[in-house]
């Protein structure tokens, strides 16, 4: 590898939005998940981001959304180059532009978009060829959901075991939907929300129906595939919004309890649940933040999108579609 010269690559990933909920590590210090779980890349919710890399830099440098930033986001996009910049000689620091062109809110898996595209620029500005699968082991030691985002579509992402930094990574699966689509509500909230670490470090010690929320998970993603295979959205909607509610039932049992959910996201679920009574297919999901998800398909859309607007406190309605993985905008290093 030169060592003079600046190193530079641009890319782009979406978001995901879980269906089978990770929630908890078996591993904490290499990230392992403790469920298997199961998400959909989502097109409209996308990241791109600029690595420059030069052994000039001082100090490692983050812009985000147009902002110098500092602090907690730093420090581990920080811990993250280092991942990559470990594998060679001298001291690599990285000036990083990234934007996202969804709202930055808690619990709208920007961290997974995040990761994943920053994963892929720094390792190829770094002329490191990976393959996805080593690509989604190393995004999964930033964010675990990061892992999903390397592919696009439907992706399941195992559980660790753990001591063992490659034992967890996403794999792709076929989707077997043209019209499915995720509805996101927005709320307003700026309420600080705990950290998905956090959370489920919380959980995983105090909750008395995590142990449960495990072994829920396994039978869920079982139940999953074959509702995948048997293009069955009805099953797998069942699934999701069940593993939604497990999750934030675990996470409340939690001392100090954790509740993400705000009124709007409890108005939301029956919102989605009455929809169901009247035959729309329409499922319920939400992540760590308050902001209510619908599984349902493009054509019942319009229909979820007016029900959730109707919900007070929600302020912005975004229809996902399946997404592709993360990919190169551009690479180029300048002597
Ligand atoms: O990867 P993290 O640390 O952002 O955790 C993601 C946790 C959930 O979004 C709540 C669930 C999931 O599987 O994405």
């Amino acid at each position: 590898m030169d060592g003079r010269g600046m190193k530079r690559a641009v890319a782009k990933a979406c978001a995901n939005i879980a269906l089978l909920k990770y929630w908890g590590k078996n591993d904490a210090e290499l990230n392992l998940p403790a469920v298997p779980s199961l998400s959909m890349t989502i097109r409209e919710m996308s990241t791109q981001t600029e690595v420059f890399f030069s052994e000039e830099f001082p100090t490692d440098e983050l812009h985000l959304n147009g902002k110098n930033t500092m602090g907690i986001a730093l420090e581990r996009i920080s811990r993250h180059l280092d991942r990559i910049t470990q594998r060679s000689s001298g001291q690599w620091r990285a000036r990083v532009i990234s934007s996202n062109d969804f709202p930055t809110a808690g619990g709208l898996a920007s961290s997974a978009s995040g990761f994943a595209a920053l994963t892929l620029a720094a390792a190829h500005a770094f002329g490191l060829n990976l393959s996805e699968r080593a690509l989604s082991i190393l995004a999964r030691q930033g964010s675990g959901s990061a892992a999903r985002s390397i592919y696009g579509g439907l992706a399941m992402l195992g559980v660790g075991t753990p001591g063992q930094v490659d034992s967890a990574y996403a794999s792709p699966l076929s989707m077997p939907w043209t019209d499915v689509c995720l509805v996101v509500g927005l709320l307003g909230s700026q309420e600080k929300s705990c950290s998905s670490t956090q959370g489920m470090n919380q959980t995983t010690r105090t909750s008395p129906f995590f142990e449960s929320f495990v072994s829920q998970s396994f039978k869920d993603m079982h139940e999953a595939l074959q509702a995948i295979s048997t293009q069955d959205l009805e099953w797998l909607g069942r699934i999701t919004e069940r593993s939604a509610l497990r999750m934030h039932a675990t996470m409340w049992a939690a001392e100090p309890s954790v509740v993400y959910f705000q009124p709007a996201t409890l108005a939301a679920l029956h919102v989605v649940q009455g929809l169901r009574s009247k035959g729309i297919p329409a499922w319920f999901t939400c992540d760590a933040g308050p902001h209510p998800k619908v599984l349902t398909t493009l054509s019942n859309s319009g229909v979820v999108k007016q029900a959730l607007m109707d919900v007070p406190g929600i302020q912005q309605i975004l229809i996902g579609t399946p997404g592709e993985g993360a990919r190169l905008v551009a690479s180029g290093n300048h002597a």
